[in-house]
């Protein structure tokens, strides 16, 4: 069975930024509130026109174009996504027909904040199999369309931005030790009241009720939600890390799911792992649900914490629950 890398990244996020300051106006909040409590500093929110097939089509360009290859080179994309841009058609179809990745086939992947996580095991599983050989696997929310900007309780959390990663067999001439090492998730229905869009599906079709209901928006109990998070991130980076013998000094790099500065940073500690190892760019982005986990790996990269060779951990805890981690020796 062949081994399997991350051969590609890509990128997007909308130009528009909406700062703390901006949500001061809109509920009643305070800059120094949000940030002592999530560290987010500011979010990127898309304009009217743009959806999130666009986001997600701008992040898979920027990852093919960065490994020189054509979306007719494409076996299979999958957009890990809670705001596709309508129920069907997929998202995944919307950017194969915008993308003109003639051969490939695809889905889209509900799983929330863990949803990047699980798109990523399950496009390596395509290309280990030996089936498939170029795998995309898109992360892309527009948040901003299902928050409601007069809840407080959410509407500073989220922002819009989305990311792509391209899987490929490890070439012949490729190191044997880089690549896909493992992955752990779990989900726990008994959860999902915590973090819901309640509206909108086949329990509650959308009516003028829902609606003046407002029940078409993000709805949490951020209390439940941050306790779970805290202890599941943990768990699973562990449940991980002794499963394949792998002590967290061998970990050169944590990259988790952007929620909350305080999740990370709690979560970090009870690993034991020292803080330059972790990265956060939560303020800059906030909770762009599938988007987190590669944004923040292009953050890495670019500051030059990630590097070939490197062991990264990825982790996320989100809606559902659901829970993921994922263990990889970076391969570029
Ligand atoms: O990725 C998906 C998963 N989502 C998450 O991981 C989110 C997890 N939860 C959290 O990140 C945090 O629970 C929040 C950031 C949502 C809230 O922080 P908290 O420290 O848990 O605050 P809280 O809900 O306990 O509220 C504390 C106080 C309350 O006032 P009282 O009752 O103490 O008077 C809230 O009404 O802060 C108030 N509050 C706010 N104040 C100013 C809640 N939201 C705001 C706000 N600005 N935006």
């Amino acid at each position: 069975m062949p081994k399997v890398k991350i051969s590609a990244l890509g990128c997007y996020v909308p130009e528009r930024v909406l700062t703390n300051f901006d949500l001061e106006k809109m509920v009643e909040t305070s800059n120094q509130w949000i940030l002592e409590r999530t560290g987010i500093s500011e979010r990127h929110i898309a304009d009217s026109a743009t959806a999130t097939s666009d986001l997600a089509v701008a992040a898979a360009r920027q990852a093919l174009d960065s490994r020189g290859i054509a979306p007719t080179d494409l076996d299979v994309i999958l957009v890990c996504t809670v705001t596709p841009d309508m129920f069907f058609p997929s998202t995944a179809c919307l950017v194969q027909n915008q993308l003109g990745a003639k051969r490939a086939w695809g889905f889209d992947l509900i799983a929330a904040c863990s949803g990047f996580l699980f798109g990523l095991t399950t496009g390596a599983h395509l290309v280990a199999a030996g089936t498939h050989k170029k795998v995309l696997v898109i992360g892309s929310d527009t948040m901003s369309r299902i928050i409601d900007y007069k809840d407080r309780n959410t509407c500073i959390l989220f922002g819009d931005g989305a990311g792509a990663m391209l899987l490929e067999p490890l070439a012949a001439d490729d190191d044997p030790q880089l690549g896909f090492i493992d992955f752990l998730g779990e989900i726990d229905g008994s959860g999902g009241d915590y973090l819901k869009m309640p509206a909108g599906g086949s329990r509650l079709p959308a009516s003028s009720e829902t609606v003046a209901q407002r029940l078409h928006y993000v709805h949490q109990d951020g209390q439940q939600v941050f306790k779970y998070a805290v202890r599941k991130m943990y768990e699973v980076c562990k449940g991980l890390l002794d499963r394949n013998g792998v002590t967290v000094k061998d970990v050169d790099v944590l990259i988790p799911h952007q929620a909350n500065r305080r999740i990370i940073t709690a979560t970090a500690e009870r690993l034991g792992l020292a803080c330059d190892k972790v990265v956060i760019n939560i303020e800059r982005y906030g909770n762009t649900t599938g988007g987190t986990i590669p944004l923040a790996t292009r953050d890495a990269i670019k500051s030059g914490r990630l590097k070939k060779g490197d062991l990264v951990l990825f982790a996320a805890v989100g809606a559902g629950y659901t829970v993921g981690a994922s263990l990889w020796r970076w391969a570029f």
